[in-house]
């Protein structure tokens, strides 16, 4: 791949600044980089030891990059990513306005870079989606999937920055005894558990929920019967999950194990006896996606219980967005 120009819409968040992160760790060759956010308001990044001023998005001229990763809202993708696309840039969006579109691949680099073909647009699922494809993929190709019931135990980074502060701030008002008055949840996150991610929908389900229903479907183009109940807990960073499966074809879980441990994306974390199963701090920082607790279903002889969990800011948004581009070496 030769050096690339690239640009990251939302350059000042959460994950525009894991971007930022992961390229460096990744040794990507990055020409030249242009942080973008609503305003440039005299903010600036750091990107290899350089500080670079941050631009408005606004006064962006799509000419001047090569690769551009959008990190910031859904109305900002909707309105910028045709720009950016008619200007010949490769558009990596890592919000959910184009995910459902049948005219926009929605990729999972180790699922699914095929579908990429010529397309300039790019979408990158919704964190908790990531995790576990990359966890079920090896297993679906292997013994094809029927069902997947999942719970998730999602970290608060997921929401965003300011989601992060809501957490610190309740925490140290409840260890003072101090009053708390919810603000970014409809109640408390600090010492408290929502068992919702997102508004309610369809059936009673919220967005998060439908997210991971429709993504992995499209992602593994199969209607695979996948049900979830996400759920928001005081962690900062790193999703885990509990994910039921059952498979079409019989398996033995030392097989099992064993088709994880060869997966380049998967790290199996699974010694119960010695306290060894995946945390979300044992994620941070990481690409790899931990997965544990494996198990047979005492009833039900296809069904297999898994524990998974993955950075949401790095595996979940970030790494993914930039294997994405890397699995495009032959365009640049
Ligand atoms: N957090 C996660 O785990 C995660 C995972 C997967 C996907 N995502 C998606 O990634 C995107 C960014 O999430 P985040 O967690 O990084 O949010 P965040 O920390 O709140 O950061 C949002 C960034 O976007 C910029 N921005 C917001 N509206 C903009 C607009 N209209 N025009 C230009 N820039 C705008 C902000 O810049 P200003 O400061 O100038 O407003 C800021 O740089 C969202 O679409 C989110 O759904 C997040």
């Amino acid at each position: 791949m030769r050096e690339i120009r690239v640009a990251i819409l939302g350059a000042t968040g959460l994950v525009g600044q894991k971007i930022l992160e992961v390229l460096q760790d990744r040794n990507t060759p990055v020409a030249n980089m242009v942080p973008l956010a609503t305003e440039g308001q005299g903010r600036s990044i750091r990107f290899r030891d350089q500080s670079i001023a941050v631009e408005s998005v606004e006064d962006m001229n799509w000419n001047r990059v090569d690769v551009a990763f959008f990190a910031a809202s859904s109305e900002a993708s909707a309105f910028h990513a045709p720009r950016a696309t008619a200007a010949g840039v490769t558009v990596v969006d890592k919000s959910s306005h184009f995910r459902m579109d049948p005219e926009v691949p929605l990729v999972v680099p180790e699922v699914n870079a095929d579908a990429i073909g010529d397309s300039k647009l790019i979408a990158s699922p919704n964190c908790s989606t990531i995790q576990m494809v990359v966890a079920l993929n090896p297993i679906r190709v292997h013994y094809g999937l029927k069902r997947v019931l999942v719970s998730t135990y999602q970290a608060v980074s997921g929401t965003g920055r300011e989601a992060m502060t809501t957490l610190r701030q309740e925490s140290l008002a409840m260890l003072d005894g101090r009053p708390v008055t919810p603000s970014t949840y409809s109640q408390p996150i600090g010492f408290n558990v929502l068992a919702y991610c997102d508004k309610f929908g369809d059936l009673d389900f919220t967005g998060e929920e439908w997210k991971l229903t429709r993504e992995t479907r499209k992602i593994f183009s199969q209607a695979i019967a996948v049900s979830a109940t996400a759920v928001r807990v005081p962690v900062y960073v790193g999703h885990a999950e509990s994910v039921y499966i059952e498979t079409e074809t019989p398996f033995t879980i030392a097989e099992i194990r064993e088709l994880l441990r060869r997966s380049p994306s998967v790290k199996v974390v699974d010694d119960p006896g010695q306290g060894m199963v995946p945390t979300p701090l044992q994620a941070q920082d990481q690409d790899l996606v931990l997965v544990g607790r494996i198990r047979q279903d005492p009833f039900e002889p296809h069904g297999l219980h898994l524990f998974v969990v993955a950075d949401n800011l790095r595996k979940g948004a970030a790494t993914n967005a930039v294997q994405i581009i890397e699995s495009l070496s032959d365009r640049f």
